[in-house]
């Protein structure tokens, strides 16, 4: 599944607010103001949102106090970042109070899974809209703002906004995301995602490979393919009969040109094919970084999570990456203290880590979810100190495990595309190699050397989370 952000988690790009800025070149009849919380799948809705408000003539703005239409993109995965959502929506509040005319709209998976109890809940909320329901926005809109408190949170199986070009919000012109499936079809007994965001369905070949190529065309230099779980996409062609999956559907798009980089998040362990990795290590263009969630090393609790796999499984997994692509990174989710770990599971989940020497990951204290199967099957028995410090030991062994990885990589050269400044000089460049790893080097007095350039970076030193390194020539 998709990485989720909230505050609990350890590193950055979490839990802060992402706020939309694009200029439309066109007087807006009224200005939207939106902030995502959650997975980058929420951040790519959002710009699918952007899109359907800008064809009714909507403009998107960065400031809440010009804004006619506020919206929260929300997420529901743990229970903080609902909390967020609703201390937000507090703050907002006060802004409604001495505006009236001003709507609130709650969008994505805490609208999906509160429905309209969210509206009583919060009482001035205007208008509530699920993940599948996005392209009734307008017409929302419309009853809101004659005083009808507007609510669709109906899923779809088919919807995948196949045929709505994103407007690119806060976008660096760079890097871009591309939405190819939707839903999820695993029901992971800790996760809520099945229940807000539907069934599992896949994007229109063509429309994905449009989508790319169009922003190839415009100038953007790495797209990532988005979906709970990549490796089930599966499209049949409806004139053709041809059926396309992910590997064949990530080679069309490495396909476009070897200049366009392609990232791809989520794996699911049990999906991933040898066919993706061949496809992957066979284009120079595709990177080589796989997340891979274990969520616990631990084949009982694993099992209690229904994620199908063994310790043992997901190990010659790892294994397999390694052997076909020995340069691959990988990272993973884990959750610290599902119902009934004991010391022995967590002890397992340590000892995961270390035989995969994750490059990175994303690590959370179980939190349990309304409706989920193990809300409903099983107790939250491990105390919160305990999960607490069992999160602590997985952070504390993952900084050494990125140290590690990282002091491999100094001598070694990379080829890094540039994103911009680096946040601690304007003197350096920030960009991030194949293996999804940051690197930082000095800036040359070579001025056609700038964001969106590739360039090979020599890695020098190291901390865990980044390399410093200096531009060379490629050997
Ligand atoms: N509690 C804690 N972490 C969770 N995740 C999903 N649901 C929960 C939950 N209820 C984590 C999983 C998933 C990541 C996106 O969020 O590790 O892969
Ligand atoms: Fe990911 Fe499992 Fe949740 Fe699906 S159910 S989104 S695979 S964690």
């Amino acid at each position: 599944m998709l990485n989720f952000a909230d505050k609990t988690m350890n590193e950055a790009r979490q839990g802060e607010a992402y706020i939309g800025e694009v200029s439309l070149g066109e007087i807006p009849l009224k200005r939207f103001y939106i902030e995502s919380y959650g997975c980058q799948m929420n951040f790519s809705d959002s710009e699918i949102i952007a899109s359907i408000l800008h064809t009714e003539g909507f403009g998107p703005t960065q400031n809440v106090e010009d804004a006619d239409l506020i919206f929260l993109n929300t997420c529901s995965i743990r229970e903080k970042a609902e909390q967020t959502v609703r201390k937000r929506l507090t703050e907002f509040r006060k802004i409604k109070k001495q505006r009236p005319a001003m709507l609130i709209g709650v969008l994505g998976c805490m609208a999906e899974r509160l429905k309209s109890k969210l509206l009583e809940e919060e009482k001035l909320v205007d208008i509530v809209v699920g993940p599948d329901a996005y392209r009734s926005l307008p017409q929302l809109i419309d009853e809101a703002e004659s005083g009808t408190k507007a609510v669709n949170v109906l899923l779809s199986r088919e919807e995948t906004y196949a045929d709505i070009s994103p407007v690119r919000l806060n976008s660096n012109g760079i890097n871009a995301f591309v939405s190819i499936m939707r839903g999820c079809n695993n029901m992971c007994a800790f996760c809520v995602v099945p229940f807000t965001r539907g069934r599992e369905r896949s994007r229109d070949e063509a429309s994905i490979l449009a989508e790319c190529k169009d922003l190839f065309d415009q100038g953007y230099k790495e797209v990532t393919l988005l979906g709970q779980n990549v490796d089930s996409y599966y499209w049949v062609d409806p004139k053709t009969n041809h059926p396309v999956d992910f590997a064949m559907l990530l080679e069309k798009v490495a396909n476009i040109s070897p200049s366009l980089r392609i990232r791809f998040s989520t794996s699911h362990p049990k999906d991933i094919t040898d066919k993706v990795l061949h496809t992957m290590k066979s284009h120079a263009n595709i990177c080589k970084y796989i997340h891979l969630p274990v969520q616990s090393g631990s084949t009982r609790i694993l099992q209690l999570m229904n994620r199908t796999y063994t310790r043992e499984w997901y190990l010659a997994k790892v294994k397999r990456i390694k052997e076909i692509m020995p340069d691959c990174a990988i990272s993973a989710d884990i959750i610290a203290g599902f119902c009934t770990e004991d010391e022995q599971d967590h002890q397992d989940t340590l000892d995961v880590m270390r035989q995969s020497q994750y490059e990175y990951s994303y690590m959370f204290m179980y939190s349990e979810r309304p409706g989920t199967l193990a809300a409903k099957r099983y107790k939250d028995d491990v105390p919160d100190e305990v999960k607490k410090r069992r999160l602590d030991e997985i952070v504390k062994l993952q900084n050494s495990l990125s140290l590690e990885t990282n002091r491999k990589d100094i001598g070694k050269v990379f080829e890094v595309l540039i994103e911009g400044n680096s946040k601690k000089s304007p003197n350096q460049w920030m960009g991030r190699n194949s293996q999804n790893k940051v690197m930082v080097f000095d800036k040359t007095n070579v001025s056609s050397i700038q964001p969106g350039c590739f360039v090979h970076v020599m890695a020098e030193k190291c901390t865990q989370g980044t390399l410093m390194g200096r531009i060379v020539n490629p050997s």
